[in-house]
């Protein structure tokens, strides 16, 4: 929505230009300007300035310049109307759009209110009352100075029931305003409130402008109470989007901006520590897997993410994870991993930020090679089909970088790290790249369908119109039906609206079971299942042999003749009318080796059903894939965790495949 021109102008001349880059430049005043180190390049000399009296900011290095308008669009990465928003949000300046809906705005208003004064009396909790010692103790033992304790606004939450509520009532604070901010919990009887933090260091949770929006909980001692948990952290309100936050980015942005480089850790302590130490470029996901969200978030300030997670398993599943959420967002991914045992809150503390910096530079390691060792260290490389499966999991990871070029760039690295030809690993690309785009299109036709399915229930109390009706409208009469829509959860077989194609190596199946009638279809029935076959024609088909081969009367011949039907016979002899070397393109997929068909059929249906069950357990990783990640990105921890079960005993599976062990029964 437009913002009209007054009111523009109405934030323009609210908006001190001097006060607002002083939030991101320390100024200092010389003759009737100030003068600060540029927040947009890397300098030692001090060339940016700022006139207030012009209201205009200019660099003499890097000739960044303008109004406060561009300077706010430029150091936080967003667009004009964005940026009106955020000096009119701070300098109090309603905006027609807010007007429109006064009640939310206002409710959004107070839970910012709400969260503002909780913040205050944590603070004079921890730093001006005897209740409070302990914790500041606590802080000052761990090294914190109290101008940290400042910056970061820490605070502390009485080990009482009603500490924040009492205070807050002081202050006409109502408790309904409180619990929407997070702050209180309702009683289970209904009888009133109680506070959510008690006897609990506080982390405040800045928005990148520095807006309180949460609070995260640290108990004291965590030996000390084994039942609690370590942090508890504020539930999403309407201020307060996980997803979208991350810990102490209103401090690390001019850092993370000159930099280019942003490093991610776990904790609110790591922030803390490395901040103090002098290393401001960091983050950390509040304890939460890297979201989509964050990485566009970061972007908008660096060019390249350095995960710096723990050493362990966990931490290092964690990372690639991440790194491949960075990667495909189009930003530089790289890991660090430190000392065994250490985090870097630890490390800081005991070697300072230089010898930090230095270890950051010396071990930081980019996708490939991280990956690669961390194979090894699994003992994940001892086989070739493990050292292929990794470099097909690297590769997987590369295929999803935006840019072709770094793509390319990638692939050749990988070549580099894993020791395989770069040509190989480039053609491993092309099937991944081919798989992402299947991936796509079926995601693209499940959000199709589920529209589709909305749209019918809006529209329709009464039930939807058959399938059958509408495709004979559009002139598809002649054509096999479509199966009835399916309404259970999406099982791993393609549900198109089209009639489903069979896959190559189907064809193959199907042609062998014809050609060589019931010897072969013995041999095929025995090692697959009637549901691995392509919904309609292609299963019907099969199900019409397994019926012949159950009356000991298996009469291929019978399919053409039409004795099934026109949808069998056409494809009857679609398949057998096949070039032989048809069936050629597949042996490029996955080594396996495809014999002349007439001279081995047996030999060339073991590898036709081989790629067969392939592709069924790859479409079901993907549509698993695609799950977890839907799930992930809406926070279903217990989805997530019986998907990613799933997901390894697909993986399981792939491998029994793979190897053939099918074959062996
Ligand atoms: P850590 O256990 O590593 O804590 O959890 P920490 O931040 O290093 O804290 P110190 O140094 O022991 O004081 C890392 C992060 O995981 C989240 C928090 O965001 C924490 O900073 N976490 C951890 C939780 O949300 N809840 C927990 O119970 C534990
Ligand atoms: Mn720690």
């Amino acid at each position: 929505m437009p913002i009209p021109d007054e009111k523009v102008e109405e934030v323009r001349a609210a908006a001190d230009i001097v006060d607002v880059a002083g939030d991101y430049v320390q100024l200092k005043r010389s003759g009737s300007r100030f003068m600060g180190l540029c927040p947009f390049h890397n300098e030692d000399t001090p060339s940016f300035s700022v006139d207030p009296e012009k209201n205009l900011y200019y660099c003499f290095g890097c000739q960044n310049g303008g109004d406060v308008f561009k300077f706010v669009q430029e150091i936080e990465g967003v667009g004009f109307l964005e940026g009106v928003r955020v000096l009119a949000e701070r300098y109090n300046i309603p905006l027609p759009e807010e007007e429109v809906d006064q009640e939310a705005a206002n409710e959004r208003e107070s839970i910012l209110h709400a969260l503002r004064f909780a913040a205050r009396f944590f603070y004079h909790q921890l730093t001006q009352t005897d209740r409070g010692r302990p914790a500041l103790d606590y802080l000052r033992d761990r090294g914190y100075t109290p101008s940290t304790i400042k910056q970061f606004g820490l605070g502390y939450a009485p080990d009482e029931w009603d500490a924040l509520l009492t205070a807050a009532e002081d202050q006409q604070l109502d408790p309904e305003t409180l619990e929407k901010a997070g702050l209180v919990v309702e009683r289970n009887d209904g009888s009133g409130y109680y506070d959510r933090y008690r006897g609990r260091i506080i982390f405040p949770i800045f928005s990148h402008i520095g807006k309180v929006l949460a609070f995260a909980g640290r108990i004291l001692d965590p030996d000390d109470d084994r039942d609690q948990p370590k942090y508890i952290n504020s539930p999403e309100t309407k201020v307060y989007h996980k997803k979208e936050v991350l810990y102490g980015l209103n401090h690390a942005k001019r850092a993370i901006r000159q930099t280019d480089e942003v490093m991610l850790v776990e904790g609110y302590t790591d922030v803390i520590s490395l901040s103090q130490a002098g290393v401001e470029n960091v983050v950390a996901s509040s304890g939460t897997a890297l979201t989509e969200g964050q990485v566009q978030t970061l972007h908008r300030y660096a060019k390249r993410v350095l995960l710096l997670y723990d050493a362990d398993e966990a931490g290092s599943r964690a990372t690639m994870r991440g790194m491949d959420r960075v990667l495909e967002q189009g930003m530089g991914a790289y890991a660090v991993e430190l000392p065994e045992g250490n985090d870097p809150d630890e490390y800081v503390q005991e070697n300072g930020g230089d010898a930090f910096n230095e270890y950051v530079e010396e071990h930081r390691q980019d996708l490939p090679s991280f990956a690669y060792q961390r194979a090894r260290r699994q003992g994940e490389l001892k086989t070739p089909e493990d050292r292929v499966e990794v470099q097909r999991d690297i590769i997987e990871s590369v295929a999803h970088i935006p840019d072709p070029n770094l793509r390319r760039e990638y692939v050749t690295r990988t070549s580099e790290v894993v020791n395989v030809p770069d040509a190989d690993l480039f053609r491993m690309l092309e099937e991944e790249r081919e798989r992402l785009e299947q991936q796509a299109r079926r995601r693209q036709k499940r959000e199709a369908k589920r529209q589709e399915r909305q749209s019918q229930e809006e529209q329709a109390p009464h039930p939807s119109p058959a399938p059958a009706e509408a495709s004979a409208s559009d002139g598809g009469a002649n054509r096999p039906q479509p199966p009835p829509p399916d309404t259970s959860e999406a099982p791993p077989q393609q549900q198109s609206s089209e009639p489903a194609r069979p896959l190559p190596e189907e064809r193959v199946l199907l042609r062998l079971m014809l050609e060589q009638g019931r010897r072969m279809v013995e041999h095929v029935l025995g090692h697959m299942a009637l549901d691995e076959f392509t919904e309609g024609p292609p299963r019907e088909l099969v199900q019409a042999l397994v019926e012949m081969y159950q009356n000991n009367n298996v009469r291929p011949q019978s399919f053409l003749d039409g004795a099934h039907g026109d949808r069998l016979q056409q494809l009857a002899a679609s398949v057998m009318v096949e070039e032989h070397e048809a069936s050629e393109n597949w042996a490029e997929r996955e080594d396996i080796p495809v014999p002349k068909l007439n001279d081995r059929p047996y030999a060339a249906a073991e590898s036709a059903m081989k790629l067969l069950k392939l592709d069924r357990v790859e479409d079901a990783i993907a549509e698993v894939r695609d799950r977890i990640y839907e799930a992930s990105q809406n926070e279903k921890e217990e989805t997530v965790q019986r998907l990613q079960q799933k997901m390894m005993s697909l993986q399981e599976l792939r491998k029994h495949v793979q190897r053939g062990d099918f074959l062996e029964d």
